[in-house]
């Protein structure tokens, strides 16, 4: 692994924003901030979690958790935090698939999924955060009537994971392919991530949807 990789996944466990899911007093801290009360929002496969912390920005009276897996990224996420001195989001090392061993169930107000990666081969599916595996824990940790939000890129997927979801149960509210159009009726996704960013630079449309479980 580069040498600066190292250093920031080391420098993010010493982060008090950050929790490693090895670090029983993060486990602590993150228990702490679950409890204070507030509607709770994560962002899953965060990256550097641009949605987790514009959206802290806007509803200071939630309190929001960016998941990634990927430490490095996380750091980014959590400098960013600590330099714009928000202190309603915080970050969680851990993987998506053992969510709920996390967070109580029916504890979770809303669950943004920005730019998942999309596994396209038939063999990668389970991979796929719209899985039925993980939307089966998604259905666990959110509150009756709690919101999940897709925005990707990817066709394939978005087809996927309107499927998966309506086979589950969902309910969907809003499905927009290519996002474009109604961004000034839903000004929350003029929010663009680092993939954003990147997908929209090679000329791709952004899909976005959002559904609850009934
Ligand atoms: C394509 S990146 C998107 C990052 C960010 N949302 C953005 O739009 O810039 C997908 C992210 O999902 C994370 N990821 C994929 N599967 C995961 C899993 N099962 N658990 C935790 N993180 C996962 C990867 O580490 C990666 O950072």
């Amino acid at each position: 692994m580069p040498r600066k990789k190292q250093q920031k996944i080391n420098e993010a466990k010493q982060i008090n924003n950050i929790v490693d899911y090895t670090d029983k007093t993060g486990l602590g801290r993150l228990e702490t901030f679950v409890a204070q009360n507030k509607p709770i929002v994560l962002e899953l496969a965060c990256g550097d979690g641009t949605y987790a912390l514009s959206l802290a920005e806007i509803y200071p009276n939630k309190n929001f958790i960016g998941v990634d897996i990927q430490g490095e990224r996380l750091w980014m996420g959590a400098k960013s935090a600590e330099t714009k001195e928000l202190n309603n989001v915080i970050f969680l090392r851990a993987h998506i698939d053992h969510l709920n061993q996390f967070f109580k169930d029916k504890s979770i107000d809303e669950i943004w999924i920005t730019f998942p990666d999309p596994y396209s081969r038939k063999k990668q599916e389970k991979k796929r955060l719209t899985h039925k595996k993980f939307i089966k824990i998604y259905r666990q940790i959110l509150k009756p009537k709690g919101v999940l939000h897709l925005k990707t890129d990817n066709d394939a997927l978005f087809d996927y994971s309107v499927e998966t979801l309506g086979v589950a149960g969902a309910k969907t509210a809003v499905c927009l392919q290519n996002i474009d159009k109604y961004l000034d009726k839903y000004p929350l996704l003029k929010i663009q991530t680092f993939f954003e960013r990147t997908h929209r630079a090679s000329g791709k449309n952004i899909h976005y949807l959002n559904c609850a479980f009934r």
